[in-house]
């Protein structure tokens, strides 16, 4: 099938590459120039495992193509995606403009039938939006031109995303038009080889759907993190509590693991959003908005930490800090715990030794920007020189069993304060370090 990609980010540029990869083919669009001419010449403007060779071999094969010019992507494409941001806006709710500026220039440009798709995750009622905005500009052309709008909301998870769009768990497809469903089950059939994943409904609850699925993982994320905290004032341990409740079947083990807080793209913008959609609608959800205050919390706890064992004032203390981005396998500094936990720590004083695998770029250039007390390293070891602490933020594979001798030498203190999830754990054994953790350890420990 020909198909076009509005918006090549994380998602556009994903769902574009894997669906090239599977035979289609497929024109990627955005407006940001550089992006394109980069993409053009073989340079990946993210970092997702497994995307860069996917990327190379299908523009190598000419079935993926990119384009600042929406018109270079519509006169053969059946299916166009939207795949273009939804940030917050000021007052909470999802940012439509983006969307809604597709939609308009889709329907000034289009001179096919078409499948428009929201692929980007947008509010209940998005859809029927679209299809007005879109309707508006053909009439304005005195146009008829035979278009149906689909809500396919994409739920992988950054740091996984080619594989999760390759194997998903499910495909949601929300539409009032047979055809429409027809055509989207073909084009994921062969993302659906071994058992059937797709779920089709009407277009409403497909845009529902997503903001559920990330709701409901954010609230076990803050479930847990206030188990945590409660765990360290009664003097629990929130890692054996959290293996007694997953063996339960009902709970499971997944996504209960204390830290310091959800961040990224997604989680805190689409709680945020789910909100406001109810609260648009006269109802209040008290729950949702907790999760939020939770997690706002949550972020602060390890520079709590840190500021009750070295004190309100940390001038002339240096820290050095594994770990920017909001989680292992990405780039992505969207709403990352680091950035409030270095933002706390710097005013009042401290310098921080920064090292982390792939997201010091977006630090340096994006997150921290203006933040002249943060240092950059190209190895975790650089840090540590004098250091007061070590501070591990991001559960990346290289932190996991780190040269225990190298920290002590190089440290001025033995100290690590661990805001990762628990299952990163450190075994220390004996090595004399002081070790604070989520939920734990408030308090020195010398194992
Ligand atoms: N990142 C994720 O893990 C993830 C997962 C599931 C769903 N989503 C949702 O998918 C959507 C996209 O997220 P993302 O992380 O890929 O965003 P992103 O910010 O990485 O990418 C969006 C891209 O759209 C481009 N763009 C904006 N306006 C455009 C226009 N008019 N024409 C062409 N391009 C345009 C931007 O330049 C940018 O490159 C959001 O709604 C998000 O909530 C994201």
């Amino acid at each position: 099938m020909n198909l076009t990609i509005v918006g090549t980010g994380y998602v556009g540029l994903v769902s574009g590459a894997c669906f090239s990869e599977m035979g289609n083919n497929v024109t990627c669009i955005d407006i940001d120039e550089k992006k394109v001419d980069d993409l053009k010449n073989g340079v990946i403007p993210i970092f997702e495992p497994g995307l860069e060779s996917m990327v190379k071999l299908n523009v190598e094969n000419e079935s993926l193509h990119f384009s600042t010019k929406l018109n270079d992507g519509l006169i053969n494409a059946e299916i166009v995606f939207i795949a273009v941001g939804t940030p917050m806006g000021e007052d909470g709710s999802a940012d439509l403009q983006y969307v809604l500026g597709v939609a308009k220039q889709l329907g000034k440009e289009m001179q096919r039938p078409l499948i428009v798709v929201d692929k980007s995750t947008v509010p209940v009622g998005t859809g029927d939006k679209v299809k007005v905005v879109i309707q508006k500009e053909l009439d304005k052309r005195k146009k008829k031109i035979e278009f149906h709008v689909v809500s396919n909301p994409e739920f992988l998870k950054e740091g996984a995303a080619v594989q999760d769009f390759m194997k998903p768990d499910r495909i949601v497809i929300g539409a009032d038009n047979d055809d429409a469903f027809k055509k989207m089950k073909a084009l994921y059939s062969p993302f659906t080889h071994n058992h059937d994943r797709i779920i089709t409904m009407d277009i409403r609850s497909a845009e529902m759907t997503k903001y559920v699925a990330n709701a409901m993982l954010a609230t076990k994320i803050s479930f847990m993190n206030e188990i945590a905290n409660i765990c360290e004032l009664v003097d629990a341990d929130v890692n054996q509590v959290r293996i007694g409740i997953g063996s339960d079947s009902r709970i499971g083990y997944s996504f209960i693991y204390p830290g310091s807080g959800y961040g990224g793209s997604c989680f805190p913008k689409d709680v945020k959003a789910l909100q406001k959609m109810a609260e648009d609608k006269g109802y209040k959800a008290a729950l949702i908005s907790s999760v939020e205050r939770v997690n706002d919390l949550q972020k602060l706890v390890i520079a709590n930490k840190v500021i009750k064992r070295f004190g309100n004032d940390l001038t002339g203390k240096t820290f050095a800090l594994w770990g920017l981005a909001f989680k292992p396998g990405t780039d992505d500094m969207r709403e990352a715990p680091s950035i409030y936990i270095v933002n706390e720590l710097v005013k009042r004083g401290a310098n921080i030794n920064a090292y982390d695998p792939k997201a010091m770029q977006e630090a340096k250039s994006f997150y921290l920007k203006d933040i002249k007390e943060v240092n950059y390293f190209n190895s975790k070891y650089e840090t540590l020189q004098n250091a007061d602490a070590l501070l591990l933020l991001t559960e990346w594979k290289e932190f996991r069993s780190p040269d225990f001798d190298e920290l002590n030498m190089q440290m001025k203190n033995p100290i690590i304060f661990d805001g990762r999830n628990q299952y990163s754990n450190l075994k220390l054994e004996n090595r004399g370090f002081e070790y604070y953790q989520i939920g734990k350890n408030s308090e020195p420990i010398n194992e």
